[in-house]
């Protein structure tokens, strides 16, 4: 069928033409909103799934939640080897722009940018070169405030400044911090401290975060009280009717449909991933010749499908990997075809590739630290992308 018409949208982030099976979380998060502005005790969310379940794109979707209630919106991306400072601080900056020029008193504001500003030049030097972004700079930096270099006193000190300023005008601010287990734990157990600092003073001030699965193990590693403080939801793969409705909303705005036995081959293939859903959802429209869409154009499509996704989805990340690390997901994916892809133990990784267990450590923390795999339960390591033991398995190089 005509590919302009094509309604799905593939791709990290990416905006899907309907948002499926999240209705629960969204309408979780509008009650934390009104919560909070009204000064209720309420504890934030955090977000944790595999790669390509849809946390950015829930992460979105709650951001203009916030955005629709005119409250101050701040998003970062934490990165390995990348402080949090510098980047708060200009999406902090950011978001009390959305929110200042309705403000009556316009020292208040400038009083803020100055703390903001101070804030931020407590930043390591070598971080704010190749940074952009530049500190307001119609105001002086204050002195004392948010200065002390110690990013947990600092935050708080920061947080309960822009929230005084969006209570005025009744409404907040909330930051959202996505692939969060990205940032040091130190510096996860700054954003925990203020975090907890910031509610108990019933400030209106919300950070939701986003990560893969073990963020909120190494949330409760950094500060013994996260899981007092946060909501964990845990971001899943579609059951059956989401994940038919992800394929059929979009399509029926085009006038057209699915034959049954076309969405159930579509759930074989995908198992209800919202990366493959919407993976093979546009290979399958481009293959269909005419409405309803049916189990042979998802046979035609399968194989396309499936090449897109070992070279974008699959391939780009395994091209990460060291050649020490490869040999070690191998040997995860030849144990998993026993386990379903469950996680498996690093004994048994060692065992397999016939070497002791500490020397392999380096080939771990290295996956680990790109994403690739996550420290599922004591000693068992698990793969952060869906499907990725069985493309390693089939692949034939
Ligand atoms: N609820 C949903 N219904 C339909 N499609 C969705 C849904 N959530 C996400 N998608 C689609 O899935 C893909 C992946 O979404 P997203 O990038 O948000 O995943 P992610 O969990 O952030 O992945 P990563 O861990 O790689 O960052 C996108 O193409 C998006 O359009
Ligand atoms: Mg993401």
């Amino acid at each position: 069928m005509d590919p302009v018409r094509n309604p799905y949208a593939p791709g990290a982030g990416q905006r899907p033409p309907e948002l499926a099976g999240r209705d629960r979380e969204l309408q979780q998060f509008a009650v934390t909103l009104e919560r909070v502005a009204a000064g209720r005790p309420e504890r934030s969310m955090v977000l944790s799934g595999l790669r390509g379940v849809g946390k950015t794109v829930l992460l979105n979707a709650m951001r203009s939640l916030a955005v629709q209630r005119a409250w101050g919106t701040a998003k970062i991306e934490a990165r390995p080897e990348q402080g949090l400072r510098l980047p708060i601080a200009q999406a902090v900056h950011a978001a009390v722009r959305e929110v200042a020029h309705r403000h009556r008193d316009p020292d208040r504001v400038d009083a803020i940018a100055g703390v903001l500003k101070a804030f931020a030049f407590r930043s390591r030097l070598e971080e704010r070169k190749g940074v952009r972004w530049q500190p307001p700079t119609d105001v002086p930096a204050s002195k004392g405030r948010a200065d002390s270099g110690d990013l947990e006193l600092d935050l708080t000190e920061l947080f309960t400044d822009v929230a005084d300023l969006a209570r005025d005008l009744g409404v907040g601010l909330a930051l959202f911090v996505d692939e969060m287990q990205d940032a040091a734990p130190a510096e996860l157990a700054a954003v925990c401290g203020a975090g907890h600092e910031i509610s108990q003073q019933r400030a209106p001030l919300v950070v939701v975060g986003a990560g893969l699965p073990h963020l909120p193990v190494a949330l409760s590693a950094s500060k013994s009280y996260a899981e007092r403080l946060f909501r964990y939801v845990r971001v899943d793969r579609l059951p059956r009717d989401a994940a038919d409705r992800a394929l059929m909303v979009p399509a029926a705005t085009e006038q057209v449909g699915f034959s049954v036995d076309a969405l159930d081959e579509l759930y074989r293939l995908t198992d209800g991933y919202p990366y493959f859903v919407q993976a093979y959802g546009k290979v399958t429209w481009d293959a269909a010749l005419a409405s309803p869409i049916r189990v042979q154009d998802v046979r035609v499509a399968g194989p396309e499908a499936e090449a897109e996704l070992a070279i974008g989805f699959f391939g780009a990340r395994y091209e990460r990997a060291t050649p020490a690390e490869r040999d070690y997901m191998r040997a995860m994916a030849d144990l998993g075809a026993r386990t379903a892809d469950g996680p498996v133990s690093t004994a048994d990784v060692a065992g397999t590739l016939a070497r002791r267990p500490q020397s392999l450590s380096p080939a771990r923390d290295g996956l680990i630290k790109k994403g690739l795999i996550y420290a599922a339960e004591r000693g068992s390591v698990a793969f952060t992308v869906p499907h990725f033991g069985k493309f390693l398995r089939t692949r034939h190089v």
